[in-house]
């Protein structure tokens, strides 16, 4: 008996030990080096001017000083993890991806950007090309290796340079790459970023098309300034939900009646089809938790009255997290600032009843939350998977006083970055949540008497 009972003991001990070994296998938060064994981007600017000017204009190089992610770290997770220890560690963690030299020399508390100090280089050319490939089994959690040194990972084989060795790797060409920061598992356990598993899900990497292929542009230029220009190089530019260019269009859409003309008093069936032409995950993706994609459908009579047209409830589970609404919310804010009696925001901050493309991010108590950290669950999935298309119907009852005549019918797609209640509070800067179009498309209808 008692032997079987030590037995069980050293077997629990065991598992326990695998376990927890398995578990930090996928981890990787130890402490190594200083800041000095990394270079600063300035010191490749020297040679590498071109892909420097053009890495300096994209979210990567200000990914821990641009005002919204100091605004959400310093205004909501630093204060969140002083008052609650459980989230210590995760919050620590957001510079695992956000200023990744910082958190492996152990500045796990970094300055504030006005501060000046080495943590503001944000995601450096030195990051992404001493990184050799990452621990565990899947590419996420800034699980990736990387290791300072005189060796440069490159795309090129046998490429020379008078400063640094360089080694051709196929990891740092590969989407896995990018997923070690684009994949990201919050301590409930959630995945509340998945950009890299949507896409491997999706049509494009059954093709072989990479994320390098779509956000890493391909075309002439000098990748050193002492090398020749190549028709091939590979650009520094990472165009993503910033960038107007980028979203302008990666949408299509479509709009129909079910008849020509209609008597006031008759119902129209309007269809509206969306299609995810140009992205190679759902839309949105990354940062699901602020971004807000939605269609609004108005018609416009001949006097130039507008009406709002609410979309047609389809009745899955969850919907009412799909359509528009200003119900409050994010009240979980007011617990980490410390604000009493927070009652929340206006969800949305928009014209209801319109249909909004989302995986909504619910708190430890079930309410939207705009923090993924402190995210325990999800709404239904309603996003746009890659070359998806969604219909969305519009039944309009037409009314009597409506004016006789062309009624345009009027669809956007449109996009914003944060939800305008919660940039609002948090005093994020406008160009953060000002409204950008996608598409847009229209068609006519008559109004006989
Ligand atoms: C003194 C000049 C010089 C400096 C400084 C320099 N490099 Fe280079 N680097 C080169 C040259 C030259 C090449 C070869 C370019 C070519 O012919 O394609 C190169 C190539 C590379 C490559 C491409 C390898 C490949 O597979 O294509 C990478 C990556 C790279 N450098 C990273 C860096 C990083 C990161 C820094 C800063 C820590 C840096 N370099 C600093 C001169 C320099
Ligand atoms: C987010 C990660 C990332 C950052 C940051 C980054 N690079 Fe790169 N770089 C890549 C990837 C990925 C490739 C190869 C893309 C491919 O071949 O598909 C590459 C390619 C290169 C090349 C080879 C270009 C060619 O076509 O020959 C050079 C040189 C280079 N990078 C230098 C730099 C320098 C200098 C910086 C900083 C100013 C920098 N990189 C920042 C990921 C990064
Ligand atoms: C070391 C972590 C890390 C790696 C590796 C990485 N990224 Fe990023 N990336 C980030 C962070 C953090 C941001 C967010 C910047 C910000 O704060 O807005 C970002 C932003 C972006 C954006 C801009 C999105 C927007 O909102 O406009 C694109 C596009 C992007 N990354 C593509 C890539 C691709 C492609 C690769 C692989 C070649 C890659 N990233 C590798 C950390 C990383
Ligand atoms: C077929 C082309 C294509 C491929 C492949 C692709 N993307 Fe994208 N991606 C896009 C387009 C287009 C957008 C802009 C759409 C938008 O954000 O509204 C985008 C947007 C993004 C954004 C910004 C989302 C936002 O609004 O903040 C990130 C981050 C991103 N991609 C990362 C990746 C990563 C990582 C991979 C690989 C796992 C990848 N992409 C593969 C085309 C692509
Ligand atoms: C596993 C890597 C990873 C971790 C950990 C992480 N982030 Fe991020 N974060 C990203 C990437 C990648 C993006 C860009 C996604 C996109 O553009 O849609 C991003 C985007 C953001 C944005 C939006 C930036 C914008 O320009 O709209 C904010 C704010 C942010 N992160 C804050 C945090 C905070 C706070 C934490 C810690 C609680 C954290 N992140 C943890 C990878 C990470």
């Amino acid at each position: 008996m008692k032997k079987g009972w030590r037995g069980g003991v050293f077997l629990f001990f065991g598992i326990s030990v695998l376990l927890l070994l398995g578990i930090s296998g996928d981890k990787n938060t130890a402490v190594k080096g200083k800041y000095s064994d990394f270079e600063t981007p300035e010191s490749c600017a020297q040679c590498h001017k071109e892909i420097y000017r053009e890495w300096k204009q994209t979210m990567m190089s200000q990914a821990y000083t641009h005002h919204w992610d100091e605004i959400e770290y310093f205004k909501l997770a630093v204060p969140h993890a002083s008052r609650d220890k459980e989230f210590k560690e995760v919050v620590e963690g957001c510079n695992g991806c956000h200023t990744p030299i910082a958190y492996f020399v152990g500045d796990r508390s970094p300055r504030p950007p006005s501060a000046g100090t080495r943590a503001n280089e944000s995601v450096s050319c030195e990051v992404c090309h001493t990184v050799s490939g990452f621990k565990g089994d899947v590419p996420v959690n800034f699980n990736y290796l990387m290791t300072p040194g005189k060796v440069k990972y490159g795309p090129r084989e046998g490429v020379k340079s008078p400063y640094h060795d360089t080694v051709k790797s196929d990891f740092i060409q590969s989407p896995e790459f990018c997923a070690t920061c684009h994949n990201e598992k919050n301590p409930f356990g959630m995945w509340v970023k998945s950009t890299q598993l949507e896409w491997k899900e999706g049509p494009y990497s059954k093709e072989g098309v990479r994320c390098q292929d779509c956000h890493m542009w391909t075309g002439k230029g000098v990748p050193a300034v002492m090398s020749k220009a190549v028709a091939d190089m590979r650009h520094h530019t990472f165009p993503g939900g910033h960038v107007m260019a980028k979203i302008r269009g990666a949408i299509e859409v479509k709009v129909y009646s079910d008849e020509d003309e209609y008597e006031p008093g008759d119902e129209a069936k309007i269809t509206v089809q969306l299609y995810n032409a140009k992205a190679g995950h759902k839309l949105p993706t990354g940062s699901v938790e602020d971004r807000q994609l939605w269609v609004e459908v108005h018609a416009i009579d001949s006097a130039g009255k507008r009406y709002i047209l609410p979309v047609d409830k389809k009745g899955f589970k969850g919907e009412k997290y799909t359509i528009t609404s200003n119900e409050l919310a994010y009240q979980d804010m007011g617990e980490m600032m410390g604000i009493k009696d927070f009652k929340g925001l206006p969800r949305d901050d928009l014209e209801e009843g319109h249909r909004i493309y989302r995986i909504a991010f619910l708190d430890p108590r079930g309410r939207p939350t705009i923090a993924q950290w402190n995210t325990k669950t999800f709404a239904v999935d309603y996003r746009i998977g890659p070359r998806e298309t969604k219909i969305e119907t519009y039944t309009w009852d037409i009314p009597e006083d409506i004016a006789p005549g062309r009624v345009k019918i009027e669809v956007k797609v449109l996009y914003r970055l944060l939800v305008r209640s919660v940039a609002k509070f948090l005093r994020v800067p406008e160009d953060e949540y000002r409204t950008r179009e996608i598409n847009s498309a229209e068609t006519y209808i008559e109004i006989i008497e």
